[in-house]
């Protein structure tokens, strides 16, 4: 058969998304499928089902992570492995994450159909907790996977409700036996939505990112004094929602403030007691500072931090921070990602070479082999919502574009 005139099923593909996008379906047409939810559980099922279709051997570490292997011609070589995450944010999108588990998917289920043997094993992988939404930080089943983050300390993270990270793992029944712990890895792949407007923007249907910005998250802790709000003068206020909106603001104000490129963040609040009758007297936010120059990140940090300190202190509001997370801006091996390049053009797509501004367990995963992705475009940019969209068309290109870049690698000798 010819290798390279094979094409994926884009309508089964379709199919497989629509059947995903049921478990946290919201009423917005997105998805709420927080990490180790009911909602997530139910769509491991199922993945787990579809792996079993296809006779994979398979695998669930004690972080989650479900790997299925196809076993190549030689069992001693290293597997090609490609994958994402099928957990969401709240009321994201059908497309974040899952189609990269889905596209490779359906490349498993192109080559069983074909009777196609390649050289080398083939690995489907599912990270856990990707988002970092619901346990912080982001991409925790990869960072364990690959020894930049411990399991014990992932372990005890908590929700918003005080859950357990471990204790919820345990729940959904995904705590594996198995060690989350690297092995050999020929080259890994990860197929994903743009979740930016560059490709729409110019036109183009395949991205080939060079790799992948730096993230680094904080935790602010901030203390008023709660008080009644109708007899409590103005003055003399330790107002803990004060001191934090000024201090977002300066979070904002960064990014033009260093005249580099970078974007600066806070996007979770909580505030206590919550009242509207009783001065704030407890507040938590997030930062969430990225770059693809680390350095200009740190520096930012460290001029936030001086603002932060200077607006507790003049509002009597002692504060705390907690350095939650920091990955390094990550380039992707440049052969891999000029192989993505050829491909999408040789299958007559349009392609882009860019960065990707999402963190992905990609980033991880590129520290122990040579890792590439694939972009297909996101509909007005949007993601992160329940708008989130791609064409159907383009999710079928980016498959086809998988399809052969696991083929060229899974036939390396
Ligand atoms: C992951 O979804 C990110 O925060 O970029
Ligand atoms: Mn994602
Ligand atoms: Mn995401």
């Amino acid at each position: 058969m010819n290798l390279a005139s094979l094409r994926v099923n884009g309508k089964r593909l379709q199919s497989s998304l629509e059947e995903m996008a049921k478990f946290g379906a919201t009423p917005g047409g997105g998805v709420q499928r927080m990490a180790l939810s009911e909602e997530d559980k139910k769509a491991r099922d199922l993945f787990v089902m579809w792996l079993k279709e296809l006779d994979l051997k398979i695998t669930i570490d004690d972080m989650g992570n479900i790997f299925g292997s196809r076993p190549g011609k030689n069992r001693s070589l290293s597997p090609v492995m490609s994958g994402s995450h099928m957990d969401s944010q709240p009321k994201g999108g059908r497309f974040d994450g899952i189609l990269g588990v889905m596209g490779t998917l359906e490349v498993l289920r192109t080559l069983h159909e074909n009777n196609i043997e390649t050289e080398r094993p083939i690995t489907i992988v599912d990270w856990t907790n990707e988002e970092g939404s619901r346990f912080a930080p982001a991409m925790v089943g990869s960072g364990v996977w690959t020894g930049a983050l411990d399991r014990g300390w992932v372990y005890e993270r908590t929700d918003i409700d005080s859950k357990r990270f471990e204790d919820e793992l345990i729940r959904i029944s995904y705590q594996g036996s198995v060690p989350a712990k690297k092995r050999p890895v020929h080259v890994y792949y990860e197929y994903h939505i743009e979740q930016g407007p560059i490709l729409e923007k110019e036109g183009k249907t395949i991205g080939a990112p060079k790799g992948i910005v730096c993230l680094h998250w904080y935790d602010v802790y901030l203390h008023g004094e709660a008080n009644q709000v109708g007899p409590t003068p103005m003055a003399g206020r330790h107002d803990a929602l004060c001191a934090a909106a000024e201090m977002i603001l300066k979070v904002n104000e960064l990014p033009k403030r260093l005249g580099g490129n970078m974007v600066a963040t806070v996007g979770e609040i909580q505030n206590y007691p919550n009242s509207r009758n009783i001065i704030p007297d407890r507040v938590h936010f997030t930062v969430d500072i990225r770059s693809w120059d680390d350095g200009l990140a740190l520096k930012a940090w460290e001029i936030i931090r001086k603002d932060f300190d200077a607006i507790a202190t003049r509002r009597g509001c002692p504060i705390k921070i907690e350095e939650t997370w920091k990955v390094e801006h990550s380039p992707f091996d440049v052969n891999l990602v000029q192989r993505i390049l050829v491909i999408g053009e040789q299958l007559g797509y349009s392609t882009l070479h860019m960065v990707s501004g999402a963190g992905h367990d990609a980033s991880y995963i590129n520290r122990i082999c040579p890792t590439a992705m694939i972009f297909v475009p996101s509909i007005s940019g949007r993601s992160h919502v329940e708008v989130e969209n791609t064409k159907w068309e383009d999710c079928e290109a980016g498959a086809n574009v998988l399809l052969q870049a696991i083929l060229q690698s899974a036939n390396e000798k």
